[in-house]
């Protein structure tokens, strides 16, 4: 519209000026026309007045002159007539100019005197009127009198006024004229070609070339179009011969790679890329007030650590709540970024959520309600109505936003998390294509406990319209199923470890989530070395015994627990006071909770009581940092740890223990790993404890430490090498591969 006014403005400017100046011009052609007309009429009739005016004079005579004066009463416009005597004394006037009468008309002598006539406008009462004076000579040129005739000129000014009426009309007629022309012209020349090859390049991003139809478009735009439709078809062929090449090489490598990767979804992909669904988005715009800017922050998650390498690996689109209180900044027009900020690699798109629904949906019902039913850690799940209004909401507008995205043919959409239990039902009623799966990050409960929730029938509906649902291990996947057996109408295949309900089919599978072991591969900004001695430093370390943790501020993380076992174990073994510290980074978490809010305080308080009790000089046991740190911030802690704590009364899988063995590439370093992490399952070479049981998980504090070099150098191996096989690139493979076996995609 901009465009078509910038086009269009300065037309109408030049037409509206030149009909004004025209006007002008025409109205004081008319006025002075009219003005003459007047004048000449005046003096004429005057002048064939003065015959009867020299008679009526000569004899006196007031009758007649009264009768001619009367005549003039009866004109329809205002008109009238006066006859004067030698002196310039009224003998007759027209009644409606009877105020003449007592008026001071100096200049009726000087016409006596001059004997010539006089005509000029005159006020008459609220009137403008032209009066013309013919003085009446005798024979011998004596003066006998005068007679006056006076017009009302106030026709002059409604002829005008019509004048510019007619003028205004016909340019206001011009205008519209003009403009309609100005846009069928756009519409035609502009908007329609644009239109269609938007158009066709929206079927073409969507894979609907069937759709698509040459243009036949000429000039500029049929330029345009033509090398639009060539890089279109590089595109196609491009997209084909890197799938047959990615064919090929699949037949080759066998560990899992991130390029391996890239060739597999090249491969049984093909033009169908895929899109990511999570609540948490893997990057976060947020104003640091301290640097009076904003910053780009990689948020604490699991999710987020395991999807965002296969999206950088083979791009494709990630679809995530925008929480950073600066995101709406980093945005174009359809809610999208590249991403990483600095070298974009996959498309991250924003939903926006309101604050009622995120708290209905993200801090009520996601985070009240199914994380503590899903997490055997004795919190009482929450559910309120009103959360779960909001939940079902908020998942019909992120089931919205991805439908907009799809391309046209059998797109393949991974869901991630208990935030979306109700989505893969809503995208599959919309588009049955669609092959989609769910990652459930956390543990399923059993039956039991799953019972509790009030929304069970529709949350497992809303689960069942996946074509594929998968756990970090198979106990959770046997949880599943028989919770669908227990509460569904549903037939569940213990073969097939599949639900069939109302004829549609839902595979379960385990898939052990994992992390990129490279991941100190050239990413180190600083020397890993130097960073570890600058650690040292800022905490004035020497040649103590260093564990590390890390985790989000969350009750399901042990570390109340983890801090009883240290105090625990520096009373029982009090040789090692002095000798041992506990570096914990703790980064804040769904802080508006009470539960959460509350075991911040209750950390803190703990840290403070029990670095009191053994504080030694300068020594204390337990450094406390709580804060939120980046993925480069915590790799120097791991490497400073010689043991690293993890003590989760309950995890799904928990990345962090796969973090610490990946970073310890020197072999050193021992794991402390709760017995109740899905990575226990894995990691079988780590020391596991009950968290619960404070005695012996102090005692296998004192294990880690003693254990013989030699012995820790062969677990860690052990560890590595599991985690080097079962990498999140073989996670992601096995999960494509496992859909694409399924249906055929
Ligand atoms: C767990 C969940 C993730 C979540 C993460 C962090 O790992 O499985 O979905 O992103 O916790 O929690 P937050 O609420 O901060 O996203």
């Amino acid at each position: 519209m901009k465009r078509i006014l910038l086009f269009i403005l300065p037309i109408l400017i030049l037409v509206a000026l030149g009909f004004a100046v025209s006007g002008v011009m025409q109205a004081r052609f008319t006025e002075d026309k009219l003005m003459d007309d007047l004048k000449r009429k005046a003096r004429s009739v005057d002048e064939g007045l003065e015959l009867s005016a020299k008679y009526i004079l000569i004899n006196n005579d007031l009758k007649q002159a009264n009768r001619l004066v009367d005549s003039f009463q009866k004109r329809e416009r205002l008109q009238g007539c006066v006859i004067y005597d030698k002196d310039g004394q009224i003998l007759a006037i027209t009644e409606r100019f009877s105020d003449f009468k007592q008026r001071e008309r100096p200049y009726l002598k000087d016409i006596l005197s001059s004997k010539l006539p006089r005509g000029a406008l005159e006020k008459f009462k609220e009137y403008s009127v032209y009066s013309y004076i013919l003085p009446v000579l005798n024979d011998d040129e004596s003066v006998l009198g005068m007679v006056e005739v006076v017009y009302d000129t106030s026709y002059m000014f409604t002829t005008l006024t019509e004048l510019w009426r007619k003028i205004s009309i016909t340019s206001i007629a011009l205008i519209l004229l003009i403009v309609l022309t100005a846009l069928l012209i756009q519409r035609q020349i502009f908007i329609i070609p644009v239109r269609r090859l938007t158009q066709w390049f929206t079927h073409f991003q969507r894979g609907e070339t069937d759709k698509l139809r040459p243009f036949a478009e000429k000039g500029e735009f049929g330029k345009l179009i033509s090398e639009v439709e060539q890089v279109a078809l590089s595109i196609r062929v491009a997209r084909r011969t890197i799938s047959d090449e990615a064919n090929v090489r699949l037949q080759k490598n066998e560990l899992w790679t991130e390029a391996k990767l890239k060739d597999l979804i090249h491969a049984k992909l093909g033009d169908n890329s895929l899109f990511v669904v999570s609540n948490r988005e893997p990057y976060m715009h947020v104003f640091d007030e301290n640097l009076g800017k904003e910053i780009c922050i990689r948020p604490a998650s699991g999710v987020v650590t395991a999807i965002h390498p296969i999206l950088s690996a083979c791009g494709g689109t990630w679809i995530a709540h925008g929480s950073g209180n600066s995101d709406r900044k980093f945005v174009n027009s359809q809610d999208k970024l590249g991403v990483p900020p600095e070298d974009n690699r996959y498309i991250l798109k924003r939903v926006w959520l309101n604050k009622e629904e995120e708290q209905g949906y993200y801090y009520g019902f996601s985070n009240e309600g199914l994380w503590p039913l899903c997490h055997n850690t004795h919190t009482r799940p929450i559910f309120k109505e009103s959360d779960w209004r909001m939940y079902k909401e908020v998942n019909q507008k992120f089931a919205d936003s991805i439908l907009n995205e799809l391309p046209a043919s059998s797109p393949f959409v991974f869901v991630q998390d208990y935030h979306f239990t109700l989505l893969p039902k809503m995208i599959k009623d919309k588009r049955p294509d669609a092959k989609v799966a769910l990652f459930w990050h956390i543990p399923w409960p059993t039956p039991e406990a799953f019972m509790i929730c009030p929304y069970q029938n529709e949350i497992l509906e809303g689960m069942l319209g996946c074509d594929l649902i998968g756990f970090h291990v198979q106990n959770h996947c046997n949880n599943f199923l028989d919770t669908a057996n227990r509460l569904l109408e549903s037939r569940v295949d213990t073969e097939k470890f599949s639900v069939v309900r109302s004829g549609k089919e839902t595979f379960i599978r385990a898939f052990p989530i994992s992390i990129n072991p490279r991941i100190n591969d050239g990413l180190f900004k600083v020397d890993p070395i130097r960073q570890v001695e600058k650690l040292k430093k800022e905490f004035e370390l020497k040649d103590e015994i260093i564990a590390v943790g890390v985790d989000r501020i969350d009750y399901t993380k042990g570390i109340v627990e983890r801090i009883l076992a240290i105090d625990r174990f520096l009373d029982k073994y009090p040789e090692y006071k002095k000798k041992f510290v506990f570096i914990q980074l703790a980064a804040p978490s769904r802080t508006h909770i009470k539960r959460y809010h509350d075991l911040i305080g209750e950390i803190d308080e703990l840290v403070e009581k029990i670095n009191w009790k053994h504080i030694d000089g300068n020594w204390k046991p337990i450094i406390y940092l709580k804060k939120h740190f980046s993925q480069d911030d915590i790799q120097p802690y791991y490497r400073l740890g010689d043991i690293c704590i993890v003590s989760s009364l309950h995890d799904g899988m928990n990345l962090v223990a796969k973090e610490y063995v990946a970073e310890k590439d020197d072999l050193s370093g021992a794991l402390i790993l709760s017995q109740f992490t899905g990575a226990a399952r894995e990691l079988t070479d780590a020391i596991l404890v009950n968290p619960y049981s404070i005695e012996e998980f102090a005692d296998s504090i004192k294990l880690a430490i003693q254990m013989p070099k030699e012995e820790k150098k062969r677990r860690m191996e052990n560890m590595r090498s599991v985690i080097a096989e079962n990498n999140i690139y073989r996670w992601a493979a096995n999960i494509i591969n496992e859909m694409v076996a399924l249906k055929k995609i």
